[in-house]
């Protein structure tokens, strides 16, 4: 094998190679793309270039092949197909999510090109964001794609071979979670693929993987870009479905698995994630593991609180104004040790929950009553957003504010909801 070749298959594992162990996810997110570094910086260089010099040598010049010896992981033709950034950037989500990525210009883009590629004729799909259903929509308009209730039994059986099965887990915007364990079961008895949206629950707080699906999607926008100042999408292909049989030209993986097919598909449809993406998305994942766990404990801090404020019942503050709150952790089998949810969310069950206030008004009113929430859509952000849903969600109930922990201090967030809730008692009575 010729020392390039080795090189290539070596790159990924080398770091693998280094440990008798698995590395921790807070150690891959920042060490997991050290193989396609070829610079002395540490921090990672960003390219804005489009296009890439092939080799001055007139025999080296392969069709879509750019091999540059020195730097055998950071070789691209054209940033439509690949580029540094964003090369790395995969490089470090395919490690942290444990399987290999895909990455696209949005979530939305990495589920329209999940669809294109699977190529159904029907998606079962239930509750969640609503952009999902419009690209659905469109799909049906181009080539009469059907949309099936995933919670209806009389549509699960309409389910054909090749269907997709789509679940968002957990939801946007209750944070509540659905069975993945049980999807399973039913794409198996159809034959259709499981595909999820996991962007509520990113590494470490679930591994949809560990229950078999075939896809998973990620709105990058969200955790793992991390600062409200990138969109992207991410799709991840189950390890086995990943690539084709044996090696491929120049020591790559061999054509044919799904990873090849959505790359070519990739390079066509044009959705591809910018430079300046790529480089934030390689900052903000360094600091991955660090927020999402405190995100995560910050939101059950404050959903417990509440949660008991709410229970007391009588004439409290919490008790008049919240009518409900919904969070994973409010389901009855997140009481159950045993239960698919905690199998299924170990490590937390997410930094995102709603609250329903009493009438619309009241929800209306809370956001601009906060020091320390913005009040804007989108989650994920170090920064704590709260969002009054009917802004942006025309079919959602109008009391529901949709609540995105950031990194603050949760002392510090609960205090300011219970003076928001005060500020609101006075102005509009109990
Ligand atoms: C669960 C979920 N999936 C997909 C998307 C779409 O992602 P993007 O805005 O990156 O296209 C969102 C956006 O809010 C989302 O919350």
């Amino acid at each position: 094998m010729s020392s390039d070749k080795k090189a290539i298959l070596e790159g990924p594992n080398k770091l693998k190679g280094a440990f008798e162990k698995e590395l921790s996810l807070a150690s891959l997110s920042v060490h997991a793309d050290d193989y396609i570094n070829n610079h002395q910086a540490v921090a990672p260089p960003m390219h804005v270039s489009t296009t890439f010099r092939y080799s001055d040598d007139p025999d080296k010049l392969v069709a879509w092949e750019n091999l540059n010896p020195n730097a055998p992981y950071d070789s691209h033709v054209y940033s439509r197909d690949s580029a540094p950034n964003t090369t790395r950037f995969e490089a470090v989500l395919s490690s942290v999510i444990g399987a290999p990525c895909v990455t696209y210009a949005s979530g939305l883009a990495a589920f329209h090109a999940m669809i294109v590629f699977l190529n159904p004729r029907r998606v079962a799909i239930g509750d969640g964001y609503h952009g999902c259903h419009g690209v659905l929509k469109i799909m049906s308009k181009l080539n009469g794609l059907e949309q099936l209730e995933l919670e209806d039994e009389a549509d699960l059986a309409k389910l054909r071979p090749g269907d997709v099965i789509h679940v968002e887990t957990p939801l946007n915007p209750t944070g509540e979670a659905r069975d993945l364990e049980r999807y399973r079961r039913i794409a198996d008895e159809k034959g259709c693929y499981l595909t999820v949206d996991a962007t509520f629950a990113p590494p470490p707080l679930m591994d949809p993987f560990r229950f078999g699906v075939d896809v998973v999607m990620h709105s990058a926008t969200k955790y793992f870009g991390g600062h409200s100042d990138m969109l992207s999408g991410v799709l991840a292909v189950r390890p086995d479905r990943a690539w084709g049989e044996g090696e491929g030209e120049g020591g790559k993986p061999a054509e044919g698995g799904w990873i090849h097919e959505l790359k070519e598909e990739r390079l066509h449809l044009g959705g591809v994630m910018g430079n300046m993406e790529g480089w934030l998305g390689v900052r903000s994942l360094r600091t991955l593991e660090l927020r999402v766990r405190r995100q995560s404990e910050s939101a059950q801090a404050l959903v417990d609180f509440f949660a008991a404020e709410k229970s007391k019942g009588g004439d409290g503050l919490v008790a008049d104004l919240v009518f409900k709150i919904q969070h994973a952790s409010q389901q009855a089998e997140a009481r159950d040790a045993n239960s698919w949810l905690r199998r299924q969310m170990p490590n937390g069950f997410g930094p995102v929950f709603s609250i329903w206030l009493k009438t619309e008004e009241h929800a209306r009113r809370l956001p601009s009553k906060l020091h320390l929430f913005h009040h804007a859509t989108s989650l994920g952000g170090v920064e704590s957003l709260i969002e009054w849903r009917a802004m942006t969600d025309p079919k959602i109930d109008r009391r529901l504010l949709r609540v995105s922990i950031g990194v603050e201090g949760w002392e510090d967030l609960r205090d300011d909801l219970l003076q928001g809730l005060q500020a609101l008692k006075e102005e509009l009575g109990n």
